[in-house]
């Protein structure tokens, strides 16, 4: 048993809040959370927008670079067939991950955003004038302009199902907005604007109901919660590697094997293919129909590593200890001057966007920037969320597993610094 696992337990025993934390330790295995990693120290709230890396991560990536930078499928040699085999056991990492019934239902991508847009031209450019695409008001834009691009493409009805006052999506409202034309209905687990988790295997089930097939955007989720394709009994899912303590560059998209085998591959090129002539080609089985080119052999690789590392830590814990840090930054916030809180949701992941009474996000992102404090500050990539509260921007703190209580105060600390200095 590892040693942290080991601490863990112990903590468990005994109720106090510091002792779900994870132990503070596992910020050893981060290069710039290592004492001298950074001046001033680094503490690392901005975990929503990109993960740290683990050293094993990146070992991992050199270790390709290093032993076995051969492409993959095609040659014949040793390190070639290393390389196919470390990649393609990658794949297999990621299925176990989400609980994928086969590992060709795993397409690797360049993250998020690219998986969402296969999903469009693959599956999105089969439907017809009139068909509706639902989403909801709390998307991130790679879960927005896709569908209207294909609004633009196809004729589709693009129809948002709007979050109250609180940033939550009410199920009834979802329910009410689905109907015998809905095709298609597109969501994210939890908002990465304003931390909301939505019910996913409700709405799914409900979206099944009208015989519409569901995309999840799992790109915030699979850092922070377990997810399992088959619980959800989701359509698709996208999510990418460098929010999961993967590398930039990857990402992947599962999607149900019949949906998979009925889609038009989107993109032409090698490996996609069994045979070409200049009349005609015939396509490669899958997953390898939808991944043309020599893909991301490295960071495939480093993202079977670090869904390994995130699996090893636990989710109960990981939930558990994102918990107490959310829960108290939410309290320290909510008892400082000038703080407002942007969304209540019923359902908080590691995630609190607020604003500063008088000062600009942007100006609150610099200062404490200096001070080493690393938020997001500005419009997250949702702006028609932002919208709906009637603001441009927010600070955004996002908590993980490298995190401690120490940063929630230096948080605290240095907004108040940005008041002494912007009031
Ligand atoms: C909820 C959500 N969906 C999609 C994306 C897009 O991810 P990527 O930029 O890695 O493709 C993000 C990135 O912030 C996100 O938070």
């Amino acid at each position: 048993m590892p040693c942290w696992t080991a601490v863990f337990l112990l903590a468990m025993t005994n109720n106090s809040t510091s002792d779900v934390l994870l132990p503070a330790t596992i910020r050893e295995q981060f290069a710039c959370l290592r004492e001298g990693g950074s001046q001033p120290p680094l503490v690392y709230l901005d975990s929503a927008s990109t993960a740290l890396k683990p050293d094993g991560v990146i070992a991992a990536l050199t270790d390709y670079y290093r032993n076995m930078p051969a492409n993959i499928h095609r040659g014949l040699y040793p390190m070639s067939e290393a390389a196919t085999a470390a990649f393609e056991a990658a794949r297999a990492t990621v299925q176990k991950f989400i609980n994928a019934r086969e590992s060709r239902e795993i397409i690797f991508t360049s993250g998020a955003t690219d998986a969402i847009n296969l999903v469009a031209r693959g599956f999105g450019d089969g439907l017809r004038a009139g068909d509706e695409v639902l989403i909801t008001g709390l998307e991130h834009h790679a879960n927005i302009v896709p569908w209207q691009l294909l609004r633009e493409r196809r004729g589709i009805v693009l129809r948002v199902v709007a979050m109250d006052a609180q940033g939550d999506v009410p199920l009834d409202a979802f329910r009410a907005a689905l109907n015998g034309r809905t095709r298609l209905v597109a969501f994210t687990a939890i908002s990465n604007a304003l931390g909301t988790e939505l019910p996913v295997a409700e709405m799914i089930e409900s979206a099944h109901a009208v015989g519409a097939t569901t995309v999840v955007d799992a790109a915030q989720a699979v850092a922070c919660r377990r997810v399992d394709v088959q619980k959800w009994n989701c359509d698709f899912l996208a999510f990418s590697g460098h929010k999961l303590f993967g590398p930039t560059g990857i990402g992947v998209l599962y999607a149900r094997e019949a949906l998979l085998q009925a889609m038009p591959p989107v993109k032409g090129g090698g490996d996609m293919i069994l045979s070409v002539t200049f009349e005609r080609t015939t396509y490669n089985e899958l997953p390898h129909k939808f991944e043309a080119g020599t893909p991301p052999i490295a960071q495939a690789i480093g993202l079977g590593v670090a869904t390994e590392w995130v699996t090893a830590l636990g989710f109960d814990q990981i939930e558990a200890h994102e918990r107490v840090l959310v829960d108290a930054a939410l309290k320290q916030l909510e008892a400082l001057p000038g703080v407002q809180i942007i969304g209540r949701p019923g359902k908080r992941r590691s995630i609190i966007s607020f604003t500063l009474d008088g000062i600009h996000p942007h100006d609150v992102g610099t200062i404490l920037g200096e001070d080493g404090v690393a938020i997001r500050a500005g419009h997250h990539c949702a702006q028609p969320a932002m919208e709906h509260f009637g603001i441009p921007a927010t600070i955004r703190a996002s908590f993980s597993v490298y995190n401690t209580l120490a940063d929630v105060k230096a948080l605290i600390v240095g907004l108040r610094r940005v008041q002494e200095i912007m009031l």
